[in-house]
C-alpha cells in the first residue's frame, strides 16, 4: 500500500535551542510590551508564530552560498546570479534588488503614482497601501466578496471582483490609474490565492483599457501551488511553471525574498519596461543603494538567488503549505473558528467569533493575541483594525470586515510538534475566553500604528 503521509524534504542539521518561561514571567512582559506582541522581546518567546517573514530556516546550499558573497560596491557576480534567477523563474528580464518588499514598493510607487491617482487592489497590505497612499494616491479594494467572509469556502478568495474594477474604472478614469495592484496570495485576506484564470481576465480587462498589472509576488509561489491543487487542468504541471505564467500576466512585480525565497532579508523590484526600469535604477540609488545591491550584500543576492530555486521545488511547497494546514486542521476539528479555506502562509483566528463579549473598538484581535502569549509562549500577530489603521481621510478608525490573530508558519524552522503545542495553546485560551479583556491605545503611532502601539485592558 502506498503512504498516504509526507514528510518534509530535508533533515536537520543545526539547532537552536527554545524555552518556555514561566506564567508570571509572561504576565509582566506582554505588560511591560504595552499588549504588543511585536514589542515582546524574541527571547521571551516560545513557539515564535508572529511571522513568515524573514524567519526562514535556510539550507545548506545557501549558507555555502554566503560564503561565495562578492561584496563589491559595484557589479557584484552575485548581483548577476540573482537576477539571472529571478529571469528565469519569474520571467521579469529588468532586476532592481531592494532591501526588502517595502523597499520596491517605495520606489514602484514613487515612479508611477502621481497625486490624485488611484490605485485598485485585492485587497490591501499595510506597508503596500501606504507607500501608494504615502505617493498621492488612493487605494481601492476590488477583491470578490467572499474575501471578506471567514467562513465562505472559495477556493480563489483572493480573485478580482472585474466589476468592482470597472465601476472604479468608469468612476475615476483609466487615465488616474497608474497600474492594479495584485498580490498572489493575499496576506490579510487569510493567505488566499488567485487564480490563474481571473488573473488572466484582469489582463484582458487591462489591456482594452491601456492599464497596467503590478504583481505583488511575495508569496506568489504559494498561490502557484494552490492554482496546481484547485484549478481544473492545473493539477499535472510543476509549481515552476504555473509560477511563470503567472508573471507572464503582470508588466512587473513586487518582491519581499524574506518570504517564499526562504531568506533572511532582501526583496527586489521585476520589471519589463526597459525605460521604466532605468528610471526605477536612478530612485534606486538615492533609497536603498546602488543598482547592483540594492541595500543587500552580495551574500544575501546569492542566499536568495539559491531560495528562488528550492522555493518552486514541489516537494518543499508540499510540505510547507502542509504543515500550515496541519495545524489549521487541527484548530478546525477543536471547533475554533478560523478563516476558511486554511490559506497558504498562516492560520488566521476570526477573533471577533472567538471573543463575541469585546466589541469591535476595543480590538478583540490585539487582546487575543496578549492572552494567547500569557498562555502559551506563542506569539502571533493581530489582523485586524490595528492593523487596518485610519481612514487617509476622515482620520477614523477603519473597521475591517475580519478580525483576526495571525497564527504565521516560519519556513522549514518547527515541527509538527511545535503545530500540536499551538493547537492545544489555543484550545486553552478559547476555554477561559470570558476573562479575556477588551484593550485601548495608550500609544498610537502615526504611520503603521500595529508595530509600535501600546494599549492599556479596559
Ligand atoms: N507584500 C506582502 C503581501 C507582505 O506580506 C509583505 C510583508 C510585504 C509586501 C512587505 O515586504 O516586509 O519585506 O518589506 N509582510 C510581512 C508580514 C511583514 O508579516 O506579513 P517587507
Amino acid at each position: 500500500m502506498a503512504p498516504h503521509s509526507w514528510a518534509e524534504p530535508w533533515k536537520i542539521k543545526v539547532v537552536e535551542p527554545i524555552r518556555l518561561t514561566s506564567r508570571s514571567t509572561r504576565e509582566q512582559a506582554i505588560r511591560e510590551a504595552g499588549y504588543n506582541t511585536f514589542l515582546l522581546r524574541s527571547d521571551d518567546v516560545y513557539i515564535d508564530l508572529l511571522t513568515d517573514s524573514g524567519t526562514n530556516a535556510m539550507s545548506d546550499r545557501q549558507w555555502a552560498g554566503m560564503m561565495m558573497g562578492d561584496e563589491a560596491y559595484a557589479g557584484s557576480r552575485n548581483f548577476y546570479h540573482l537576477a539571472e534567477t529571478v529571469d528565469r523563474y519569474y520571467g521579469f528580464p529588468q532586476c532592481i534588488p531592494t532591501h526588502q518588499g517595502r523597499g520596491a514598493e517605495h520606489l514602484l510607487s514613487r515612479l508611477l503614482i502621481h497625486p490624485g491617482d488611484h490605485v485598485p487592489g485585492n485587497m490591501y497590505f499595510t506597508t503596500t497601501r501606504l507607500h501608494q497612499e504615502l505617493a498621492g494616491g488612493t487605494f481601492h479594494d476590488i477583491i470578490i466578496d467572499d474575501a471578506h467572509d471567514p467562513s465562505s469556502l472559495h477556493p480563489f478568495k483572493g480573485n478580482v471582483d472585474l466589476t468592482k474594477l470597472d465601476r472604479l474604472v468608469k468612476a475615476v478614469g483609466a487615465s488616474r490609474i497608474p497600474y492594479l495592484s495584485i498580490a498572489a496570495t493575499v496576506n490579510m485576506a487569510g493567505g488566499q490565492p488567485i487564480s490563474l484564470q481571473n488573473l488572466q481576465e484582469i489582463r484582458y480587462y487591462a489591456d482594452t483599457h491601456h492599464l497596467r498589472i503590478m504583481l505583488d509576488a511575495t508569496r506568489a509561489v504559494e498561490n502557484a501551488w494552490f492554482i496546481q491543487q484547485r484549478e481544473p487542468g492545473q493539477g499535472e504541471r510543476p509549481v515552476a511553471e504555473i509560477l511563470r505564467d503567472l508573471c507572464r500576466l503582470a508588466d512587473g512585480a513586487t518582491m519581499s525574498g524574506k518570504k517564499d525565497s526562504l531568506v533572511n532579508i532582501g526583496g527586489w523590484l521585476g520589471l519589463r519596461d526597459p525605460d521604466l526600469a532605468e528610471q526605477a535604477r536612478n530612485l534606486v540609488v538615492v533609497y536603498e543603494g546602488l543598482h547592483t545591491y540594492g541595500g543587500l550584500a552580495g551574500r544575501d543576492m546569492e542566499a536568495m538567488a539559491i531560495g528562488i530555486e528550492e522555493s518552486v521545488e514541489d516537494d518543499h511547497i508540499r510540505a510547507r503549505v502542509g504543515q500550515v494546514e496541519y495545524l489549521g486542521n487541527r484548530l478546525i476539528a477543536a471547533n475554533i473558528p478560523v478563516v476558511l479555506p486554511i490559506g497558504g502562509h498562516a492560520v488566521f483566528l476570526d477573533a471577533a467569533t472567538m471573543l463575541p463579549h469585546i466589541p469591535r473598538f476595543a480590538f478583540p484581535a490585539q487582546a487575543l493575541a496578549a492572552s494567547l502569549y500569557v498562555e502559551s509562549g506563542v506569539r502571533a500577530m493581530e489582523r485586524g483594525s490595528v492593523s487596518a489603521g485610519r481612514d487617509a481621510e476622515t482620520g477614523k478608525d477603519r473597521i475591517p470586515a475580519l478580525e483576526l490573530v495571525r497564527l504565521t508558519i516560519p519556513r522549514r524552522v518547527y515541527t509538527q510538534a511545535h503545530m500540536d503545542v499551538t493547537a492545544e495553546a489555543v484550545e486553552q485560551v478559547m476555554s477561559n475566553r470570558d476573562g479575556v479583556r477588551g484593550l485601548e491605545f495608550e500609544y498610537e503611532p502615526q504611520y503603521l500604528r500595529f508595530f509600535q502601539a501600546r494599549f492599556r485592558p479596559i
